[in-house]
């Protein structure tokens, strides 16, 4: 690949304590990210070669999905050891060294801590088997006996995330059917006990292994879940993420845990930070979790969820905004992750068909890509003019569409086992991606991808989009390099503009205003305005075309 251009991005302060409320974080996946030794998973080693790329895009942050000892049955989120990294991603050298390396380039890296459950071959679940009933090892999960003569139904009607129930039963050491344990994702992934103190324990000292290495703050994983209400009742008709009081999701417990581990962070200079997975419906219980006690951030889903519409994406930012202001915390933008659809492919329905963010609910509709992306440069324009931090996906900067076709044999994500090959899930947006080349592997590595990529990621290389000044990855960073320098974007307030139905405008103080036509009939730019960046060509005579947004300087 062609070395980065020096293009003089203004370095950020390492002493900045309130570097996470303007943010831009990279989520790196690791095993799709790039691959250092040829075994054709993505690994530290590959990340650590591919930071001058980072960099040179623009980001503030990296978030790297969970890299401990895992059995990667659900690709990392069942850890068998917290405080270590898993062989085929490293050695925790190797990641020190990464750290260090992120750091010199004036990046930050947040990883990802997973409280609500172990892998099945961490060690405490080996003993909890071992030990038995009413035994101290057994406490750290959530056994139960089960329900009906002999115990043979489980303890209660709890489903999994991936599908069936959330209960599997245990053969105890004499022999016999025993006790059923809780798990609310995949049979792999055993609950913890959070109302028991050595599990608390346990994660303190997790977090401060990682913080004394220096890391910079955790992503909690399902933050929301944790506390189970005493009693384990049935769920019954109530839906997930669905609002209302629930049995497991966002117990008024759980906040207990974060201001334990706020208190940590804090200790340390910079103090540490953290950014909450919670899918809370509600607004006010989801600000909870931002209360100036607890959690920096959390990743904003309700924007993810927006149709591609303009009535949709504004009240979106202002439910977002308004939620926000009343603990006092600044909001995340995000459009993509590993747990959804990529949004390429979501821009490329029409908004109105009711699509999901899962592949799942796209399939057998409509897709026009180019539409697609166009959608996908304006919403890049948007997100990173909004007030507070943003979230790239790898891949979002290359203009990635989700591979929506791999093959069955190859799928690996629990969801398409544990439905009972009824739903795809999450592949198709954790193909290895593409940097250079012209057929597979692309430059990921030298070793055949753990996914393939199909051979049109050829036109969305990272080196074949370097050169083409027009390309989304040149979008990405130029709008990166006009944030950083820009002191109204990030963290701040935002004022709406008049705009026509189908369109948004808003100005941020001072001097900027961001235009967006979504689906408006072409908008004349306001009087006086001076076009810093724009998504995509104007029409001959200036005017905003709708899939385009344009960042401007308002005197
Ligand atoms: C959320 C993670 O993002 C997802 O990938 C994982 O499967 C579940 N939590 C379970 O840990």
């Amino acid at each position: 690949m062609a070395a980065p251009a020096d293009r003089n991005l203004p370095v950020n302060d390492p002493d900045d304590a309130s570097w996470w409320r303007s943010a831009v974080i990279y989520q790196v996946y690791i095993r799709s990210f790039a691959d250092g030794n040829g075994d054709g998973v993505g690994d530290i080693a590959g990340l650590r070669d591919r930071l001058p790329y980072l960099a040179d895009l623009g980001v503030d942050a990296v978030w790297i999905n969970p890299w401990y000892p895992s059995p990667l049955v659900d690709a990392g989120y069942d850890v068998s050891d917290y405080r270590a990294i898993e062989p085929r991603f490293g050695t925790l050298a190797d990641a020190e060294a990464l750290i260090a390396d992120a750091h010199e380039r004036g990046m930050r890296i947040i990883l990802d801590v997973v409280p609500n459950h172990t892998s099945s071959a961490h060690v405490w679940f080996g003993e909890a088997l071992r030990a038995g009933p009413g035994s101290p090892e057994r406490d750290r999960y959530v056994f139960r006996p089960g329900r009906g003569p002999g115990g043979d139904e489980p303890p209660n009607d709890w489903k999994a995330m991936f599908g069936g129930g959330a209960w599997t039963r245990v053969t105890e050491p004499d022999g016999t059917p025993g006790e059923w344990y809780l798990h609310l994702f995949d049979v792999e992934q055993p609950d913890l006990n959070w109302e028991n103190p050595e599990v608390r324990a346990d994660f303190e000292q997790t977090l401060r292994f990682w913080f004394d290495r220096g890391i910079d703050g955790f992503r909690i994983d399902v933050a929301n879940s944790l506390i189970k209400e005493t009693g384990l009742p049935d769920v019954g008709t109530r839906r997930n993420h669905e609002p209302g009081p629930h049995p497991h999701w966002d117990r008024d417990e759980v906040h207990d845990v974060y201001r334990d581990w706020r208190r940590i962070a804090d200790t340390y200079d910079p103090p540490r930070v953290f950014v909450a997975e919670a899918w809370v419906p509600e607004a006010d219980r989801f600000a909870r979790y931002l209360r100036a006690d607890e959690l920096h951030t959390a990743f904003n889903f309700d924007f993810l969820q927006a149709a591609w519409l303009a009535p949709a994406l504004r009240e979106s930012v202002t439910r977002t905004l308004r939620e926000h202001a009343v603990v006092g915390a600044p909001p995340t933008w995000v459009l993509s992750n590993h747990d959804v659809a990529r949004h390429v492919s979501r821009l490329a329905r029409d908004p109105d068909a009711g699509i999901g963010t899962s592949l799942d609910s796209m399939l057998g509709t409509v897709a026009d890509l180019e539409l697609g992306l166009r959608r996908a440069r304006a919403a890049a324009l948007l997100i990173f003019a909004l007030p507070g931090g943003a979230y790239v996906y790898q891949g979002d900067e290359l203009g990635l569409p989700e591979v929506e076709d791999l093959p069955p044999d190859v799928l690996d994500d629990p969801t398409w086992r544990r439905s009972g090959h009824t739903e795809r899930g999450r592949d198709g947006c954790r193909v290895p991606i593409p940097w250079s080349g012209d057929a597979p592997p692309f430059g990921f590595g030298e070793g055949e991808p753990w996914l393939p990529q199909p051979e049109w990621f050829a036109e969305h290389t990272a080196e074949a989009l370097a050169k083409d000044p027009d390309s989304i990855l040149n979008l990405y960073r130029s709008a990166l390099r006009l944030r950083r320098e820009n002191p109204a974007l990030g963290d701040g307030p935002l004022t709406w503009l008049d705009a026509p139905e189908g369109a948004l405008a808003f100005a941020r103080d001072r001097g900027f205003v961001l235009v967006l036509n979504v689906s408006a009939e072409p908008l004349p730019l306001p009087a006086g305005a001076e076009i810093i960046l724009a998504s995509g060509p104007l029409t001959e005579d200036a005017r905003v075309p709708a899939d385009t947004a344009v960042w401007l300087a308002a005197h």
